[in-house]
């Protein structure tokens, strides 16, 4: 396509894109920037949060042989949740589950402040990050530098017992450190949205693990009629010279 003037992917994620080895060197690429996407992970993160919170996992499995048990719960404000990635729809995300009462902190890699959201950065900040975190919901974009971040080392660093919610791609997961985690007690749930390989295989240990819940890649797809208005506004900016939205930096890589 030698008159190719750009390339507009009809997600807010674009690792698929950047890793296609035919990706034309010049041509900008533009994502998609919310187009009603912060509003459906904001929710299913909140809703995984509540979920582990009120310990809904071991009621349902409490039902099943009809125990009548109360479960120690810890209030809303004592239990700590942390969003990595603090973008488009990791600021939203946060500052959602803030509004429910959770003390809620963020990590980016530049640290740009998130109102009402404590804002952990870089390299130096992770760990401490990390060490807060009684759930972690992922939100970051997957790239070189983030590749395998969900692994042992980042789990054994999260308070013992703590829970992990992943919405950002399958490829921040290191799987079998996962499974590991969440077998020796320091991770005590799981709940999965993206997955390495999508389908995820009818064989994968994940469809059966008791204390993982998987979902189908549905924490927000894509709107059709507002990502036409995005798509067709970037098309306009582009013929009147002006800065489309979403222009990915294709040296980070999101
Ligand atoms: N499950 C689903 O249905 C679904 C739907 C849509 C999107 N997604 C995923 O959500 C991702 C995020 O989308 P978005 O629109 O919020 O992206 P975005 O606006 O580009 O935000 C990315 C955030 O990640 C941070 N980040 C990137 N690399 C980092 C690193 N190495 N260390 C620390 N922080 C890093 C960025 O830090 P800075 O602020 O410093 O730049 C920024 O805060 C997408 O890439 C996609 O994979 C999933």
């Amino acid at each position: 396509m030698p008159n190719l003037k750009a390339i507009l992917v009809l997600g807010a994620g674009v690792d698929s894109v950047l890793g296609d080895p035919d990706l034309p060197g010049d041509a900008p690429v533009l994502r998609l920037v919310d187009a009603g996407l912060s509003g459906p992970m904001a929710e299913y993160a909140l809703y995984a949060v509540l979920h582990f919170q009120r310990r809904m996992a071991d009621y349902f499995e409490q039902q099943r042989s009809a125990t009548w048990q109360r479960r120690d719960e810890l209030l809303a404000k004592r239990w700590t949740v942390g969003v990595m990635g603090l973008g488009v729809l990791g600021a939203t995300v946060a500052q959602r589950i803030a509004a429910q009462g959770y003390p809620v902190a963020g990590w980016s890699r530049s640290g740009n402040p998130v109102e009402g959201i404590e804002v952990y950065a870089g390299a130096a900040g992770f760990d401490p990050f990390l060490a807060r975190s009684r759930v972690l919901v992922n939100v970051l974009p997957l790239t070189p530098g983030t590749r395998g971040i969900l692994n042992a080392r980042t789990f054994s660093t999260m308070p013992a017992g703590s829970y992990m919610v992943n919405i950002g791609r399958g490829g921040h997961v290191n799987e079998v450190d996962l499974i590991a985690a969440l077998d020796a007690g320091q991770l005590a749930g799981a709940m999965l949205d993206v997955f390495d390989q999508e389908p995820l295989p009818a064989v994968h240990p994940f469809w059966r693990h008791p204390k993982i819940i998987v979902t189908p890649h549905v924490a927000a797809p894509t709107l059709a009629s507002e990502s036409e208005a995005q798509v067709v506004g970037n098309i306009g900016r582009l013929e009147r010279g002006e800065q489309p939205l979403g222009l990915v930096d294709r040296k980070k890589g999101y």
